[in-house]
C-alpha cells in the first residue's frame, strides 16, 4: 500500500506540473499569436533560455519558426530571428515599436536617459548626444584627449600579469570621465570609478529594492554619482573661467535667451547614458580583439605592421591624429569581425506601445519583442566560413555595406557612439601592440552568453615588443 503510494507522489507532481504549464499557455492563448511556449507562470522560459542560450533559441525557431513566442527576463516576448522583419523593426519606433529595456535599468539610469525617451524628447536628447560625439567632434576635440590618456594608460605594462578584462573596462571609464567632465585620474575619478560600478551591476539586477540587493546598491551608488556631478556643475557655474571645453561645458551652454538647453537632471541623465552605453560596448570589444589576435598570428602580424607603418613616420614623443586613424583599414576590419564573431550585441529590445502587427500576426500591447540578430552574424549565407576569425572580409568596405550586420543597431536609434567606440578600441590597440607581447595564463572561461564576459576575469603576462 505504501510503496503503491510513494509511486503515486511523482505521478501526481508531474501531473500537477503539466497542469500549471497547460493553464500559463491558456493564459496567453489570444488569436492571432506567434506560435510558441509560454514556460512556468511568472518565471516563464528564463531558466532555459539562459541556460541553453543561443541553442534555446535555434531550437525553438526550428519548432516555431523564425518569429515565436516566450516568456523571458520576466515578460511576454516575441523573439524575432528573420533579418528583413529585424532591420523593419528598428526602422519602425514611429510605428510603435519603442525601446523595451527592463525596469531595473530604466529607473536606475534615471528617466531622461535616452532608452527611456520617446517622440520628440528622443530627438532632442540624442541630437544633444550627437552634438557632443559625432565623428567632427573626435576629429576636433576629443582624439587628442582620448590618445592622451590611452598613452599614459598603457605604460609600464611590462613584465606584469594583468586581467586585461578589468584594465579595458578601467580604460573606457576613466577616459570617459576625463572626456565628459574632464576629471583626470586620480581620488576623484576613483572614487566616481567605483560608484559608477556599482550603477552598472544594480541596472542589470533583478529589481528588488531591498538593503543587500545589487539594485539596491546600485541606486545607493546613483545618488553619490548624482551628488558629484551636482558639485561639479555649481563649481562650473560658480567660475566661469574654469571652462574646460569638455561635454560638460557643452552641455551647459545655454541658447540665446541664456535658457539652458537640458535641465541639470537632464544634463546627469546623458553623463550617466554616455558612460554606461560605452562601457561593455567598447571594453568586451576591446578584449576580445586581443583574444582574436592573440589567437590569430597572421591577422596579428598584419594588425602590428598597419600599426608600425604609422609609428615609423612619427617622433619619438607622437599622438595619433585623424589622418591616422582613418587610415588604420586593418584594425577597422578587425573591430567588425570581432564584433561580429564574438556577438557582442545579441540583439535589441523593443516594447509594443498598441497591438501590433507582424507577419500577419497580431503582437499585444505591452509585450517585448527581442530583436535577435545574433545568428544573421553566422549565417553562411552572409558570411563565408561563418566560425572563422576573418577581418580580411571586412576590407574595403564600410560598415554601413552590411546590410545585416546590426552590431551598431539601426534606425532612428543607431548608435551615436560608433564612431567614437571604434576609436577608443583602435587607440588601446595601437599602443597595446606596439609596446607589447603577450600571452594568456590560460585555463579562464570565456562565456558568449547572455554576455560576453570571463567570470573569473581574464589575465596575460605582458612583456614589451
Ligand atoms: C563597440 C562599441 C559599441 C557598440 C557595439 C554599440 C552598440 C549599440 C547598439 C546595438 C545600440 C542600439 C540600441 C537599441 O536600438 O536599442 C546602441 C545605442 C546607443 N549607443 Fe552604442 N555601442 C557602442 C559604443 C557606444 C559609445 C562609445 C557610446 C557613447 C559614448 C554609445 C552610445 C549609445 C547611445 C547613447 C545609444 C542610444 C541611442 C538612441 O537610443 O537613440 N555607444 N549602441
Amino acid at each position: 500500500m505504501m510503496g503503491i503510494l510513494l509511486l503515486g507522489v511523482p505521478f501526481l507532481f508531474l501531473f500537477i506540473c503539466c497542469g500549471v504549464l497547460k493553464l500559463n499557455e491558456l493564459r496567453y492563448r489570444k488569436k492571432g499569436l506567434p506560435p510558441g511556449t509560454m514556460g512556468w507562470p511568472f518565471f516563464g522560459e528564463t531558466t532555459e533560455f539562459l541556460k541553453q542560450g543561443p541553442s534555446f533559441m535555434k531550437n525553438q525557431s526550428a519548432k516555431h519558426g523564425s518569429l515565436f513566442k516566450s516568456h523571458i527576463l520576466g515578460s511576454p516576448t516575441v523573439v524575432c530571428m528573420e533579418p528583413e522583419l529585424n532591420r523593419y523593426m528598428l526602422m519602425s519606433e514611429g510605428k510603435g515599436l519603442v525601446p523595451g529595456y527592463p525596469q531595473s535599468m530604466l529607473k536606475i539610469m534615471g528617466k531622461w536617459n535616452i532608452g527611456a525617451v520617446e517622440g520628440s524628447l528622443h530627438k532632442t536628447m540624442r541630437s544633444s548626444m550627437l552634438g557632443l560625439i559625432r565623428p567632427t567632434m573626435i576629429r576636433d576635440k576629443l582624439l587628442s584627449k582620448i590618445d592622451e590618456f590611452i598613452n599614459a594608460f598603457l605604460c609600464h605594462w611590462n613584465g606584469q600579469v594583468i586581467d586585461i578584462q578589468e584594465k579595458t573596462k578601467e580604460m573606457w571609464l576613466l577616459s570617459a570621465l576625463k572626456l565628459i567632465a574632464g576629471i583626470e585620474t586620480g581620488p576623484l575619478s576613483e572614487s566616481m570609478k567605483k560608484e559608477l560600478y556599482g550603477v552598472l551591476t544594480g541596472t542589470i539586477s533583478l529589481p528588488i529594492y531591498f538593503p543587500g540587493t545589487n539594485y539596491y546598491r546600485g541606486f545607493k551608488a546613483r545618488e553619490k554619482v548624482i551628488s558629484m556631478l551636482e558639485n561639479i556643475i555649481k563649481e562650473r557655474r560658480r567660475d566661469p573661467l574654469c571652462c574646460q571645453a569638455d561635454m560638460l561645458d557643452s552641455l551647459l551652454e545655454t541658447d540665446s535667451e541664456n535658457e539652458a538647453k537640458l535641465s541639470d537632471e537632464q544634463i546627469i541623465d546623458t553623463i550617466l547614458t554616455l558612460v554606461y552605453s560605452g562601457f561593455e560596448t567598447v571594453s568586451t570589444t576591446t578584449m576580445m580583439a586581443i583574444k582574436y589576435l592573440h589567437d590569430h598570428p597572421q591577422a596579428l602580424e598584419e594588425f602590428r605592421n598597419e600599426h608600425f607603418e604609422i609609428k615609423k613616420k612619427k617622433s619619438s614623443d607622437y599622438k595619433i591624429d585623424w589622418n591616422d586613424y582613418k587610415s588604420m583599414e586593418f584594425t577597422r576590419a578587425v573591430i567588425c569581425e570581432t564584433l561580429r564573431l564574438a556577438t557582442v550585441v545579441n540583439g535589441v529590445l523593443r516594447k509594443t506601445t498598441k497591438d501590433t502587427e507582424l507577419k500577419g500576426y497580431i503582437i499585444p500591447k505591452g509585450w517585448k519583442i527581442y530583436v535577435y540578430s545574433r545568428e544573421m552574424n553566422y549565417d553562411p549565407l552572409v558570411y563565408d566560413e561563418p566560425f572563422s576569425f576573418n577581418p580580411w572580409r571586412w576590407m574595403n568596405q564600410n560598415l554601413e555595406s552590411h546590410h545585416y550586420f546590426l552590431s551598431f543597431g539601426g534606425g532612428g536609434r543607431l548608435c551615436p557612439g560608433k564612431e567614437l567606440g571604434i576609436v577608443q578600441v583602435s587607440l588601446f590597440l595601437h599602443y597595446f601592440v606596439t609596446r607589447y607581447r603577450w600571452e594568456e595564463i590560460g585555463g579562464e572561461k570565456l562565456l558568449k552568453f547572455p554576455r560576453v564576459e570571463a567570470p573569473k576575469g581574464f589575465h596575460i603576462r605582458i612583456w614589451d615588443y
